[in-house]
């Protein structure tokens, strides 16, 4: 593959977490110097690399090349892709395959790849050797605004998602923009939910700057994708070093249409008929459209974020999704989502775009209510 850009305009932020900070570094052609950039946390010449078929077939011989201009040489653990990765069975195998590659606490296994790779990897990393270290390098849109920063790591069980993982940072982020031009147009979009999300949390100027340049970042332009990752991390690092161990409210933050978008991904069974990313922007417009009916927030500002996210091709109404459920049968999904709490869950709601808060007074018959109404839209 052609080197098509070079690191120019980079962006390095910094993720302040106790006792271990790292940096997240973010620039176009990045992956190109991802030899030099890992050299120094690395100690052997072989150094450990897990990934999923589809990163393999586009990016692997682009890191082999650089690797090896570092001195370096990938020892290559390649997994199927899709969420179904995220298992008992393959977490074995990853930590089989560190403990044979004889990683040792200081040593670093590179994850390449989306959330499902970087979540996995970073579970066995957790438990290797009590813990050994992990580098990020995240391929996906949403795993470069959202999972590869932030420390937390999962596997999902017949019982759910995300059910049994660990608070385990990386030690370094590695984030190209550049390898999201192989990434399917339907991946950019979901992950484009959770860039978003950061404006509707507590930016509202972000949120006007996606209105303005997400359709071209949509489309590809490499300057829009840089600065929307760039603010994202920063926004992310922000809230993780507020409260890194999700013990505050300040994390649940970065939950902002989760709750909503889990019931919906829960009814279409974890399939592609909703992907994470989708979930979550229609979570986000439920969540801004039950704020307005609870009375918090004007039926213009959920209406902006609907028409932003149905303006880049993400749906924005559950009426035609098909889910084939009322709300009462939505609204029980909610109750098994693992953010209850002593019997109740937290909702994220908005007062304004840009102005969401953790409320925990919610009635879930209000929300079956409102959810009956918007299945009937
Ligand atoms: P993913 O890892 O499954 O990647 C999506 C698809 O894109 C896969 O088919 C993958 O093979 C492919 N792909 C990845 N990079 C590519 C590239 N550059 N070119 C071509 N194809 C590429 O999905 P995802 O959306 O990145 O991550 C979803 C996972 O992330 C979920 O399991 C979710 O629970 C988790 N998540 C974790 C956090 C966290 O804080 N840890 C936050 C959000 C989501
Ligand atoms: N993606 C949610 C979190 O990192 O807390």
């Amino acid at each position: 593959m052609a080197l098509t850009y070079t690191a120019t305009a980079t962006a390095t932020i910094a993720v302040d977490v106790a006792g271990a900070p790292y940096e997240v570094r973010i620039a176009p052609g990045l992956i190109n110097e991802l030899g030099h950039a890992v050299r120094p946390f690395v100690r052997r010449n072989s150094v450990p690399v897990v990934t999923d078929e589809h990163v393999a077939a586009q990016w692997r011989a682009r890191v082999d090349q650089t690797l090896s201009a570092a001195g370096l040489t990938g020892h290559w653990l390649v997994l199927p892709p899709g969420e179904a990765t995220k298992s008992w069975t393959f977490l074995a195998e990853v930590v089989d395959f560190l403990i044979a590659a004889e990683i040792e606490r200081r040593d670093v296994v590179i994850a390449l790849g989306g959330g499902v790779i970087g979540d996995l990897v970073g579970f066995a990393a957790s438990m290797v050797k009590r813990g050994c270290g992990f580098i990020q390098v995240p391929t996906t849109l949403l795993a470069q605004v959202d999972s590869s920063v932030g420390g937390k790591t999962a596997i999902n069980t017949s019982a759910g998602k995300n059910l049994v993982g660990a608070f385990h940072q990386p030690v370094l982020v590695l984030a190209d923009p550049a390898t999201l031009d192989t990434l399917p147009s339907r991946e950019v979009r979901a992950g484009y939910a959770e860039v978003v999300k950061y404006g509707l949390i507590d930016d509202a100027d972000f949120f006007a700057w996606c209105e303005q340049n997400g359709p071209a970042l949509i489309a590809g332009d490499m300057a829009a994708r840089t600065t929307a990752i760039a603010r994202s991390v920063a926004a992310k690092a922000r809230i993780v070093a507020a409260d890194e161990r999700e013990t505050t409210g300040v994390r649940a933050l970065l939950n902002l249409g989760h709750t909503f978008g889990h019931a919906l991904e829960a009814q279409t069974g974890f399939s592609d008929r909703l992907i994470h990313g989708e979930g979550v922007a229609l979570g986000m417009v439920l969540a801004a459209r039950f704020s307005v009916r609870q009375g918090l927030m004007h039926g213009q500002d959920a209406e902006r974020i609907a028409a932003h996210l149905h303006s880049v091709g993400l749906r924005s109404s559950i009426a035609t999704l098909d889910l084939g459920c009322d709300g009462r049968r939505l609204a029980d999904h909610m109750l098994h989502d693992k953010k209850m709490d002593a019997g109740t869950l937290p909702f994220l709601l908005m007062r304004g775009i840009g102005q969401t808060f953790l409320a925990r007074d919610v009635d879930l018959g209000d929300v079956a209510a409102f959810l009956d109404d918007e299945l009937a839209r």
